[in-house]
């Protein structure tokens, strides 16, 4: 049985995700900061297959929850880390936007640091017949800096070096992981605006579908899914003079 480590299970993609894994048959450990939402997962799917631990991935404490939810597990074939937060607006909230920064930059870096120890530690369970993978879900708003969106995109930014880094310092150090860097356009969760239509919506079932496949190729990019790889491709073409000059953009 392969195990999967799901941080942001709580709803969203995430939980769309590590629900799929369940379905194939894994072993996984959720964490997210609503325990209602982790003890409905469990009793939905049975406690024999999945493990829970409430962690807030802004806490230091983060990482000691992390290794107790590890030794329950078991040590995962796959770390997967979807937990993020996000806004869109003009009113250039302050606190929202440190928030943000903190949790998708500082949070991330928490969790996929310490799992990238964990692997260290390990070369029992770790080595080069049997890497890790470590997958983030980031977005394709790090394409370029949104206005709507200003520490939203320049997180998902951050994220996206981060992981092209860790790749490189693995390759480095020939550590046995693996780094997926997961990229989707927008999709139907609580993260979006109710309020607001988003071009081109993909459903959570759809999205996961596509982020499995290539956690299952073993992708270094994932962008979700082929409308948004064909949008990006045009996007990255436009001049950084030009498009901070769209100002109709709004999404
Ligand atoms: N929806 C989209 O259109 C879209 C597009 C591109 C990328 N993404 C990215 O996909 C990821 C998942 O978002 P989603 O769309 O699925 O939205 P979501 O339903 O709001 O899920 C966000 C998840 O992050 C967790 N989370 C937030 N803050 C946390 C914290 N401090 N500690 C631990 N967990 C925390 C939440 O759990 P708790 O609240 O229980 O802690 C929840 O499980 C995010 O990184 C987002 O940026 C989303």
């Amino acid at each position: 049985m392969k195990t999967a480590i799901v941080i942001g299970a709580t709803s969203g993609i995430g939980r769309e995700v590590a629900a799929s894994l369940v379905r194939e048959g894994w072993r996984v450990g959720i964490a997210g900061r609503r325990q209602e939402a982790l003890a409905a997962f469990q009793a939905e799917f049975g406690a024999d297959k999945v493990s829970t631990a409430v962690i807030d991935i802004m806490a230091p404490s983060a990482v000691t929850a992390l290794d107790a939810l590890i030794a329950e597990t078991g040590a995962p074939d796959l770390f997967f880390h979807a937990s993020g937060v996000g806004y869109q607006g003009s009113d250039i909230d302050e606190e929202k936007e440190l928030r943000t920064i903190q949790t998708n930059c500082d949070g991330m870096v928490r969790m996929v640091a310490h799992f990238t120890n964990f692997v260290k530690a390990h070369p029992d369970v770790y080595n080069a017949a049997h890497k890790a993978q470590i997958a983030v879900i980031t977005s394709i708003a790090g394409t370029a800096g949104l206005g709507s969106a200003a520490a939203y995109s320049a997180s998902k930014r951050m994220q996206s070096t981060y992981l092209s880094a860790m790749t490189q310092l693995a390759r480095m150090e020939k550590l046995p992981v693996r780094f997926t860097d997961i990229r989707p356009g927008f999709v139907d969760t609580a993260l979006l605006d109710p309020e607001r239509r988003y071009p081109m919506l993909l459903s959570r079932e759809k999205a996961s579908r596509c982020i499995l496949k290539a956690i299952k190729r073993k992708r270094r990019i994932c962008i979700v899914d082929w409308k948004y790889r064909a949008l990006v491709f045009f996007w990255r073409l436009i001049p950084r003079p030009l498009w901070e000059r769209l100002t109709f953009i709004s999404n």
